[in-house]
């Protein structure tokens, strides 16, 4: 139902949103939160964590998905990215490879801190991602 969907998108957007503020990124200032509502409804949310050693930040999608899978979920219908940039901000590569592990056709809601909205399917940013099927090619 449209309904049913527009509100799960609004409690999707508000989580994200509120797993920004949590954001620890004191290097970058730029604050991330993602929420990802899995298959059974269940909404999981992570923020990026930043670090003194600057390469072992980890973004906000991939904290999403490792707290979820940790909570025993493995399949995901949607996860909204909230920032601060005026723009909405598209998930990095190596966030794109992991979502693409458990949801290769992911919807993908991302806003900016002025409201403004993006969305694409993650099979459309991340084609021909690096699966199960490609090890199972090996000799
Ligand atoms: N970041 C995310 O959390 N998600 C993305 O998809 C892009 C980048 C974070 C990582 C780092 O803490 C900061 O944004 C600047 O790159």
């Amino acid at each position: 139902m449209v309904s049913d969907n527009a509100k799960s998108g609004d409690r999707l957007r508000e989580a994200a949103f509120a797993a920004m503020e949590n954001a620890y990124a004191p290097y970058s200032r730029f604050r991330v939160g993602a929420a990802i509502q899995a298959s059974s409804g269940e909404i999981v949310s992570g923020c990026n964590v930043e670090n003194a050693v600057y390469g072992e930040a980890l973004c906000a999608e991939r904290v999403a998905v490792a707290a979820a899978v940790a909570q025993g979920l493995t399949s995901f219908e949607e996860i909204a990215i909230a920032s601060e940039s005026d723009e909405p901000s598209p998930p990095c590569g190596s966030c794109r490879q992991t979502m693409s592990e458990f949801a290769p056709d992911l919807l993908i809601n991302s806003y900016a801190r002025n409201g403004k909205q993006a969305t694409w399917r993650l099979v459309d940013l991340l084609p021909e991602a690096f699966a199960l099927n490609h090890l199972r090619g090996r000799p």
